[in-house]
């Protein structure tokens, strides 16, 4: 089969079947969310492909977050390296991230099921402040729940996420982190089942996974278009950083079917691979059912999580993508731990050399980059700059 020229007919193995990837994915959740779970599953369903919901997503998705975003060749990156890189500038999205083009797709649905109010969790604040951003679009009520520590390391996003008109709450708990924002959202939503839940990565009980996969995967599908326009040809490599996995898999799925396009992610590693010390959930976990799912966690033999430690707020998480899942156990993608070390230096190197100041998250895939790329000078990558670092210019990296 030409490549370049694919039409997929059978349905790709890494693809959800009924909210599984293989063993992993399903809805590990109380009775009460989760007649709410298959209703919201059913919308979902039905709304997607239709001419009326795709039109109307393709809309917003163009005049209001400004899609489709560039495909730029890092030249001088590309010479430091010594290979050909491509950045798909998630960064210049409406509010500095990825993370908008799941949240204008869930509101679509929230909107439909007569939803009044918008209930997310937010690790960096960039989830937070896109469901901030379209429940004001949309004239809706919305809650953002935050770790304090989290709050703390990305102020910036907190202002924001309040001058959006959200209420912030600040959660005390834990270490303060993503996962215990997360604790706190669904115990919000159990209590409160009439709210909508957007989840922002591409985690969590069935349909969030493939929803949250769904939506992104506009990333890879711009990006194989204007790569074959720019080269002619496939990337060699894709290369994303992954906490939740939602970027990770957006600039996948278009990808996953084609052999010749090896893929890699990096995950949130600290200060290295020691439990307690890191977020590489793939790296160093082990299957197990957290958060309403069953995929990897950084977990001990008794099934508790390990306290999480990353630099970068939108990676310090313990647990990951049902689908990642799958893509690591059958070797079709593979996972790297990247210490705050080298993606604080990254972000320096990417600020420098091309003018572009990376959010902290997406500067692990830079660092990965730089180690697995050097010396392949015939090889065209895709690097996927999932956010803009303006959140972490303010903080001591040093
Ligand atoms: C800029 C940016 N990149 C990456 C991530 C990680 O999330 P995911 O793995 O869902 O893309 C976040 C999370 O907050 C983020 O803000």
């Amino acid at each position: 089969m030409n490549t370049i020229t694919k039409n997929i007919t059978e349905k790709s193995i890494y693809a959800s079947n009924n909210g599984m990837y293989g063993p992993y994915g399903g809805m590990f959740v109380p009775p009460v969310l989760e007649q709410k779970l298959l209703q919201l599953a059913e919308i979902f369903e039905s709304q997607k492909g239709t001419s009326g919901f795709e039109q109307e997503l393709a809309y917003y998705l163009k005049s209001f977050v400004g899609r489709p975003s560039p495909l730029f060749y890092a030249h001088r990156l590309s010479k430091h390296i010594g290979s050909k890189i491509y950045l798909k500038r998630e960064d210049l999205n409406h509010t500095g991230s990825h993370k908008i083009n799941n949240t204008i797709g869930q509101i679509l649905l929230a909107k439909r099921m007569g939803a009044s109010e918008i209930v997310a969790e937010t690790g960096a604040g960039q989830h937070g402040v896109a469901t901030a951003t379209a429940a004001a679009l949309f004239g809706m009520k919305c809650k953002v729940f935050m770790g304090s520590r989290d709050a703390e390391r990305q102020k910036m996003n907190v202002s924001r996420i309040k001058m959006l008109g959200a209420e912030m709450v600040i959660v005390e708990a834990g270490r303060g982190t993503l996962k215990n924002a997360v604790d706190a959202a669904l115990g919000y939503y159990i209590e409160h089942p009439d709210v909508f839940y957007l989840l922002g990565s591409q985690v969590g009980p069935h349909p969030y996974p493939t929803m949250v996969g769904y939506f992104q995967s506009v990333i890879g599908r711009e990006a194989r278009k204007q790569l074959l326009e720019a080269e002619g040809r496939l990337p060699d490599n894709l290369i994303a950083c992954i906490g939740g996995g939602s970027n990770a898999i957006g600039l996948f799925t278009d990808f996953l079917d084609e052999e010749s396009v090896r893929i890699f992610a990096a995950e949130g590693g600290g200060e290295g691979p020691v439990f307690g010390k890191t977020a590489a959930t793939l790296s160093m976990g082990k299957p197990g059912v957290f958060q309403g799912t069953y995929s990897y966690a950084l977990s001990d033999e008794a099934g508790e999580v390990y306290p999480t430690a990353s630099i970068a707020a939108g990676l310090d998480y313990p647990g990951v993508s049902p689908q990642h899942a799958l893509l690591k156990d059958t070797g079709r993608a593979s996972y790297h731990l990247i210490t705050d070390k080298e993606a604080i230096e990254a972000y320096y190197l990417l600020s420098k050399l091309e003018g572009i100041i990376p959010a902290i998250e997406s500067s692990h895939a830079i660092a990965l980059a730089c180690k697995i790329l050097k010396g392949k000078p015939n090889e065209i990558s895709i690097i996927n700059l999932s956010g803009r670092g303006d959140k972490d210019v303010e903080r001591d990296l040093s």
